[in-house]
This record gives C-alpha cells, structure tokens and sequence, in this order.
C-alpha cells in the first residue's frame, strides 16, 4: 500500500508539474492529474467481486492480486477455517458454503454485496477414470461441481451483476478436455464442454450489461492436480506435453482472470480462451 500511495503521489505531482511547464490551464492540469490517477490505480477495474472456490490454488492466487489492487472481494469454499484466515488475510468478507447443497446459493447471495462487478466460479473436479468404471454418481457429481454450479451461482446473482454501474464481467473455468479428446477425461470432459456451453448461452443472453468468458486450463499446479503430480514421472512426462515446456501456476490463469474482471476487455464476451501451454492448438515437439 505504500508504494502504491507513493506512485499515486508521484504521478500527480509528475502531471501537475508537466502541465504547468507546458503553461496549461488548470482544468488541463486536473484532467492530466486524474489520467496519472487511473494509471496507477488502474480505475478502469471492477470493485465489488464475489469469488466461489476462493480458498482454491487459481482462487487464492486470484484473490490476492485483486485484494492488492484495492478490490473489495467476497469470498465462499467450504473449509471454514482456511477461508475465514485468507478474508481476514484480505480484508475480505467471506460465506461458508459447499456449492453441491441446494441452498448455497442463495444464502451466498444474501451475504454477498447488493451490487457485484464481477462474479468468479473457481470450483471443479480433476476425476479421471475410464468409462467402465464411472458410476452415475461420479458423473453427476463432475456436472454439478463444474457447470451446473456455476450455472447457478451466476443465476442467484444475477441481480447484483445487473445492479453493477460499470456493467459486470462473470469469469468461469474451462478445460483443455473440453474440446480436444484425452483418455479417462469422458466425465470431465463431459461437464467442462458443458461450462463452454454455458458460457456462450449466458453471454448471448446477459448481453450487454453482463460478459460472460471462460478460461480453459491445461494442468496447472494446485491442489487439484496434487494427485497427479506427485509422481515425478508423470509430472514430468505432461509438463512436455506443453509446447511451452512447463506446467501451468495458478499466476498464469489468474493474471487473465484479473484482464477478463477488467473493462480491458470489455469488448470481449462468449469466449472460451486457453491458457495452457499451447497445448489445446500446437503440437508439442
Ligand atoms: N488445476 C488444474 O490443473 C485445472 C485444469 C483445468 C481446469 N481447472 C479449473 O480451474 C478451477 C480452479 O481449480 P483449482 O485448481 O484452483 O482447484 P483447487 O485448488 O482444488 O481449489 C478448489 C476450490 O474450490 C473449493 N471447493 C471445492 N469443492 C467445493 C464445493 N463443493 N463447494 C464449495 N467450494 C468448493 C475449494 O475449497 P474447499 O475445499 O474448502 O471447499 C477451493 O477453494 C476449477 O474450475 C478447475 O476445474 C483446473
């Protein structure tokens, strides 16, 4: 926070000071004051977002770079205590709940803020099975942890995103699974292809007041992938998969988040974009 009140300072007095060199108007002075204002505090950003799956490797990292830049977060997973540290880490509120029990939601919404800017669904699944042995269960599961939960966390918020003055920007989590095929992948592929899906239907239908993008991951490192990366083989033998030569940070995908939260890209909606490695387009070597 100090240095960021220090670049704020400097680049005030830096415009006010340019501008009276130059014998401008004081009117001038303030415009140019204000354009070094909003570079440094990046203005253009939304304030008020409402992140599920917060305590997560993307969440977490996500939340930190927005609570840096002055956002007001709300935040929501399941683990009471690992949640309550990070909002009180943030100066972020914080609801408990498990998104596969039918009033999540609107309790969520009750607790969040009236109006929200941006809307984050960071939970999922990584199940990996072949199809023999995927019981029904495993399938429903995978479909209500990564589509229909979303689906239903940008429904109960539907009002606040509307309620946004600047116009919302709803951020979702894809896969690479989702559009090209891998073994053992039939569930998640299955309910990823379906956050693609959904992506594109809400952005046509919340348009314009509302954007709606997902980010379609390859594997990066998290929690979620724990499982499997801890062989050191296989790790290994998937980072070079990837063009790119390495394994996703959680940093890669939310840096894109924070530009897709942001006015920046607000001409950008119904886009389904990979951060991964290359490996959703390009042959690795
Ligand atoms: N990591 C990857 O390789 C990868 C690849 C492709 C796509 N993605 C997608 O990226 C997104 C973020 O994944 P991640 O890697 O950051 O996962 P993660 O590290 O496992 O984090 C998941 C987050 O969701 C919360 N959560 C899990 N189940 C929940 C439930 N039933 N109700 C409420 N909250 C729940 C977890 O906290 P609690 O356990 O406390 O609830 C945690 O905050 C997901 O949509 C995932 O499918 C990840």
């Amino acid at each position: 926070m100090v240095s960021k009140a220090m670049a704020i300072a400097h680049a005030i007095a830096h415009a006010v000071a340019h501008a009276g060199a130059m014998g401008l108007h004081a009117s001038t002075h303030a415009w140019i004051a204000y354009q070094g204002l909003s570079w440094v505090l990046d203005l253009t950003m939304p304030s008020v977002i409402l992140i599920y799956g917060a305590t997560g490797g993307i969440g977490s990292c996500l939340a930190r770079m927005l609570a840096s830049e002055g956002h007001q977060l709300h935040l929501v997973a399941r683990d009471a205590s690992r949640l309550g540290a990070l909002a009180t880490e943030l100066g972020a509120r914080w609801t408990v709940a498990d998104v596969l029990e039918p009033d999540a939601f609107a309790r969520v919404s009750d607790e969040a803020p009236r109006a929200l800017d941006g809307l984050v669904y960071a939970v999922g699944s990584i199940n990996l099975r072949p199809l023999a042995r995927l019981t029904a269960t495993d399938l429903s599961r995978d479909f209500q942890l990564n589509a229909a939960g979303a689906a239903l966390a940008i429904q109960a918020a539907l009002p606040a995103l509307r309620a946004s003055g600047a116009g919302a920007s709803v951020v979702l989590f894809s896969s690479v699974a989702a559009g090209r095929g891998f073994p053992l992948h039939g569930s998640l592929g299955m309910a990823k292809a379906a956050v693609d899906g959904l992506t594109r239907s809400l952005a046509a239908e919340l348009a314009p007041a509302i954007r709606v993008n997902a980010i379609a991951l390859s594997l990066t490192e998290t929690p979620l992938a724990g499982n499997l990366l801890s062989n050191p083989r296989t790790r290994e033998s998937i980072s070079s998969m990837h063009p790119l030569g390495r394994l996703g940070q959680p940093e890669d995908a939310a840096h894109f988040a924070t530009f897709l939260l942001s006015s920046r890209s607000n001409w950008i909606t119904g886009q389904v974009i990979g951060v991964d490695g290359g490996r959703s387009a390009i042959a690795s070597h």
